[in-house]
């Protein structure tokens, strides 16, 4: 019969957390009238202390899952559709959208295998699109005119409509989460963001591409391109069409979206940067067997701002064994990102394919449920902790 307690003054947390907060701790943020967040790691919710009323979570039974729609269900899709099923208290799936009902994931039961026609009229709250291309855009589109969340991995759709779905989603106050379009499980859009709003970005560069480098790393071992290429396909790493990885145009679809994340809000290049300008060269132009001894061969994208103007640019580079961005092993992405104040931040993680990508995806998601979840908090604003046994207090901690 343990709840969780939303919010909790210090002194109540003192009389109840039972160890579970360090009392030290405790006095240290009431004396300097600091507000925390206990939660577990990777956990949702959690007990805020601070100067705040003693308020209970509303129950579990009392937060209805969200209703999402998934469009698309291949490689990142399946992933997604996984974690979905596995989350159920939270997720209800209300159907699926599939290229070929015949290629659908065994896992998927055949009553939510609809067409896109079908799913969107079907009751939901989060469409999760996942198809890519651009020719989904009515659909994300529709989907947020209609007061849906949106979640999506779609960098083409992004860098060619971004601007257009942002002020949709803003003018009916839903969200349009993007968080795996560019990185994979790597969090660039979110670091750049943030530095952005603080210290403010001064240039970045990155290897944005998991198939190039896959690709890459193959030729150095005297694989053939094509070879290579369709192995890295076989892995779900590539795209549909696996020249928009190889010649620089999926980097610079990713560039632009970190661009307009780092610049958009003070200058008019970043917000009106079309990926077609950005000068690029693909991996084919990649002298793999040349480079000083040791080199890493990397499609490599950057940005700066250079005199006060914006330098962009994709092609592939022979970077020495020291360098952060030559680190990046398989299909793994690396970012490099120099605030305004000369500080470097250096972010890596596994840029593509289907586990990485969907876990991006169901991070967008987990903070949808959070927010729903907090919408739902003043039904339980009425309870006084007392009420509560108090084995309660060791959930302080859960
Ligand atoms: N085709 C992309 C890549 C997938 O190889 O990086 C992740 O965006």
């Amino acid at each position: 019969r343990a709840r969780r307690y939303a919010t909790l003054s210090w002194a109540t947390a003192r009389s109840v957390a039972g160890g579970a907060v360090q009392e030290k701790a405790l006095r240290l943020a009431e004396a300097r009238r600091l507000t925390f967040l206990v939660r577990a790691p990777g956990g949702v919710g959690g007990t805020r202390i601070g100067e705040l009323p003693d308020r209970l979570e509303p129950s579990a039974a009392a937060v209805p899952p969200l209703r999402v729609a998934l469009l698309g269900c291949g490689a990142v899709g399946g992933g997604v559709l996984h974690h979905l099923l596995d989350r159920r208290q939270r997720f209800t799936l209300v159907g699926v959208a599939v290229r070929d009902r015949r290629g659908a994931p065994a896992e998927l039961p055949p009553h939510l295998a609809v067409t896109p026609e079908e799913l969107a009229a079907r009751p939901a709250d989060v469409l999760v699109e996942l198809a890519g291309g651009t020719g989904v855009e009515p659909w994300i589109a529709g989907a947020l005119a209609c007061g849906r969340h949106v979640v999506t991995a779609n960098k083409a759709l992004l860098a060619e409509r971004g601007a257009s779905l942002r002020n949709l989603a803003g003018e009916r106050d839903v969200s349009l989460r993007t968080s795996a379009a560019v990185g994979g499980a790597l969090p660039a859009l979110e670091a750049v963001g943030r530095l952005a709003q603080g210290p403010g970005v001064r240039a970045l560069r990155g290897v944005l591409n998991g198939t190039s480098s896959f690709v890459l790393d193959r030729l150095a071992a005297g694989d053939s391109l094509a070879a290579a290429a369709a192995e890295a396909r076989r892995r779900g790493f590539a795209e549909a069409d696996p020249t928009l990885d190889l010649d620089g145009s999926d980097a610079a679809q990713k560039l632009v979206l970190l661009v307009r994340a780092a610049w958009g809000s003070d200058l008019a290049a970043a917000r009106e940067l079309d990926w077609r300008q950005v000068p690029r060269r693909g991996i084919a132009e990649a002298s793999v067997a040349a480079g000083p001894p040791g080199a890493v061969w990397r499609l490599v994208a950057q940005a700066a701002i250079d005199g006060g103007r914006l330098q962009v640019a994709v092609a592939p580079e022979p970077l020495p064994a020291g360098d952060f961005l030559a680190t990046s092993a398989e299909a793994g992405n690396a970012l490099e990102v120099v605030s305004a104040s000369g500080e470097v931040v250096h972010l890596a993680a596994q840029g593509a394919g289907r586990w990485p990508t969907a876990e991006a995806v169901l991070a967008d998601l987990e903070e949808l449920w959070r927010d729903h979840a907090a919408s739902f908090d003043a039904a339980g604003a009425a309870e006084v902790h007392d009420e509560v046994p108090l084995a309660a207090a060791g959930e302080v901690a859960s």
